[in-house]
């Protein structure tokens, strides 16, 4: 395609927001706030800001209320701590709880309607692993919007961004980034609408692309979330740390695994399996439905294995219930009507009568691109990246180790959005020189051959066979046999989508094109996800080796891992922050490798 490929453009900005979902947007609305004359561009692949999938996030966002009599913020480190199995950082753990109650200010300052209960005070609900006291009682430690909580953080950042002059460039991707003696000065930009590449020169690049579920079959995640962010990573040389900690949300709404929200189990919801029986007793004796994401969604496959499931009619896919059905009708009206509406929606049930088919579904990443405290992305060795900034779920800072808490990626995508403005605003005061003006290398082979492919093959058949491999060899349980079998189908899907030709060659509004290019991203997830699960011979949060089902110290640190070129890997590790423990003040012996019952 000699000629296809013209980079048609070249603009310049201070500041360039890969993605503008809540993450992006809270560091742009701190960095436009502080230094209102910075010329900052977001990018986002939707039609919309607001088409972000931050707005899907249904439960809340947990922030310890300095007014609590009840909770402290060190109860909320800890919970963070024990849910994480002992994988995330402390001082990310302590940056983060304890900044999380000014973000509620700051949002509602800026118009977020916070539900409110009669007396006029902030609602607070409980969530999974969320305690006080370290595990005596359930924490009403998340504030919430209905369960639409996602929408109304993503509307005030957004106008907060607008409002302040941010420049937005709509079904816009980033292709590839662009450094100058390993300095990011920006990106390749596929404009969709156009069809045109453009260079876009930056002195700081935030990447805020968001998660990568559709690596999986069944998610809560956007058809958008394709892993864009650690594609563009892997394919510049840098690694990706805890890629095989991948979350599977306990209920997603049977068929589509669209998110049935933890709220329905913090208001009382009780999950079943096909005898009517309430099985979470037998997993986790004190916590039940209130436990861990990991465990509870170990638990309902565990059900289902054991032939306690039941088959839904329709999908033809195993179940349990979730019985919602002795809940007060207030309750159903005013906290849940949102998941109502997708229960009516999709499976045309009603929770105030009917029993309701849940089974988990992958929703979030705990691993992604390696950062510090303040989101500038690191290598291998640790060193900061001049010039580039990872933030939210397509980062790992880490704040949530091996499992995150329900309520948690919420508070860790705006407060890690706000750190990771301030740590950019110091970065421009610093900034020496002019933005270097380096030329791309990967991007001009990379769609000449996706335009260049004659073989017939089908992307959506290739699309969907990776999505379905890594469900049934890389899922909720992992053993080496069937890792290793996921990882040869991989190759295999590699090499057909390169010789897959495209029905369409315009480069204009072609999502055939687009299709191809994400299957180049997911199948470089998929494969550090696998080649990592490989690796980690041990159990460890929502990693389950059932050759290795124990946690092993062996295993204590981050895995990092890089892939210059498919299936070529290169891993280290990355030592866990363990400064609370380490420091030796008060509680500090709930900081160390503690075990994990519920
Ligand atoms: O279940 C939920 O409402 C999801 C919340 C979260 O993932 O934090």
């Amino acid at each position: 395609m000699k000629g296809h490929f013209q980079i048609s453009d070249t603009i310049r900005c201070d500041v360039l927001i890969i993605g503008a979902g809540g993450a992006g947007l809270r560091c742009a609305a701190e960095i436009l706030e502080n230094r209102p004359d910075t010329n900052v561009i977001a990018l986002t692949k939707v039609s919309h800001p607001q088409k972000s999938h931050t707005a899907t996030a249904q439960g809340g966002l947990a922030a310890v209320d300095p007014k609590d009599p009840a909770d402290r913020p060190i109860f909320h480190m800890f919970d963070t701590w024990k849910g994480s199995d002992c994988m995330a950082d402390q001082n990310v753990i302590q940056k983060i709880s304890e900044a999380s109650w000014q973000q509620i200010i700051w949002l509602e300052n800026r118009g977020m309607h916070f539900s409110r209960d009669n007396m006029g005070n902030l609602s607070k609900r409980t969530f999974g692993g969320h305690t006080i006291n370290f595990g005596e009682a359930p924490a009403y430690r998340a504030v919430f919007e209905a369960d639409r909580t996602g929408k109304g953080i993503l509307d005030t950042a957004w106008g907060e961004t607008i409002k302040r002059g941010i420049t937005f460039m709509d079904q816009s991707i980033a292709v590839e980034l662009l450094f100058k003696d390993n300095q990011c000065a920006g990106c390749v930009v596929f404009k969709q609408k156009e069809g045109k590449f453009l260079r876009i020169l930056s002195k700081a690049t935030v990447l805020a692309t968001g998660g990568c579920g559709q690596v999986y079959k069944v998610t809560t995640n956007c058809r958008q979330n394709t892993g864009d962010g650690l594609a563009l990573v892997l394919q510049a040389g840098l690694p990706v740390m805890d890629p095989e900690a991948v979350q599977f949300h306990p209920t997603g709404i049977v068929g589509p695994g669209i998110l049935a929200s933890e709220t329905l189990r913090s208001i009382g919801g009780i999950l079943r399996n096909k005898d009517l029986e309430p099985f979470m007793q037998r997993y986790a004796p004190r916590m039940k439905e209130l436990a861990p994401r990991d465990l509870v969604a170990r638990a309902i496959e565990t059900e289902i294995r054991e032939g306690r499931g039941v088959l839904n009619p329709d999908h033809k896919i195993e179940h349990i219930w979730i019985d919602l059905r002795h809940l007060p009708e207030n309750v159903h009206d005013e906290q849940i009507p949102e998941v109502t509406g997708f229960f009516k929606k999709f499976v045309n049930l009603n929770p105030k009568t009917d029993l309701c088919p849940v089974r988990p579904s992958v929703h979030y990443h705990m691993g992604g691109i390696p950062t510090n405290e303040f989101g500038e992305v690191e290598t291998m060795e640790r060193a900061v990246v001049p010039g580039l900034f990872a933030v939210g779920e397509c980062a790992a800072a880490s704040f949530h180790g091996f499992n995150r808490l329900g309520t948690n990626s919420i508070l860790e995508l705006i407060t890690m959005g706000k750190f990771a403005g301030q740590r950019v605003l110091e970065y421009l005061n610093d900034f020496p020189r002019s933005t270097p003006e380096p030329k791309p290398l990967f991007s001009e082979a990379q769609f000449s051959s996706y335009l260049e492919a004659k073989g017939k093959d089908n992307l959506g058949k290739i699309r969907e066979h990776l999505r379905s491999t890594m469900t049934e060899k890389v899922g909720v349980f992992r053993i080496e046999k069937e890792i290793n079998k996921g990882i040869e189908i991989l190759k295999e899907l590699k090499e057909r989508a390169e010789k897959t030709a495209l029905s369409e060659k315009s480069l204009i509004l072609n999502p055939e094109l687009i299709t191809r290019w994400e299957l180049d991203n997911l199948l470089a997830v998929a494969m550090v996800i696998a080649r990592a699960a490989l690796r980690r011979k041990e159990s460890r949060g929502a990693h389950y080796r059932e050759d290795y089902p124990e946690r092993l110290d062996e295993f204590n640190d981050h895995t990092l891992i890089r892939m210059p070129q498919f299936d070529t890997v290169e891993t280290g590790s990355r030592r866990v922050d363990m400064s609370i423990f380490e420091a030796r003040g008060e509680h500090h012996e709930n900081f160390g490798r503690i075990a994990r019952i519920y």
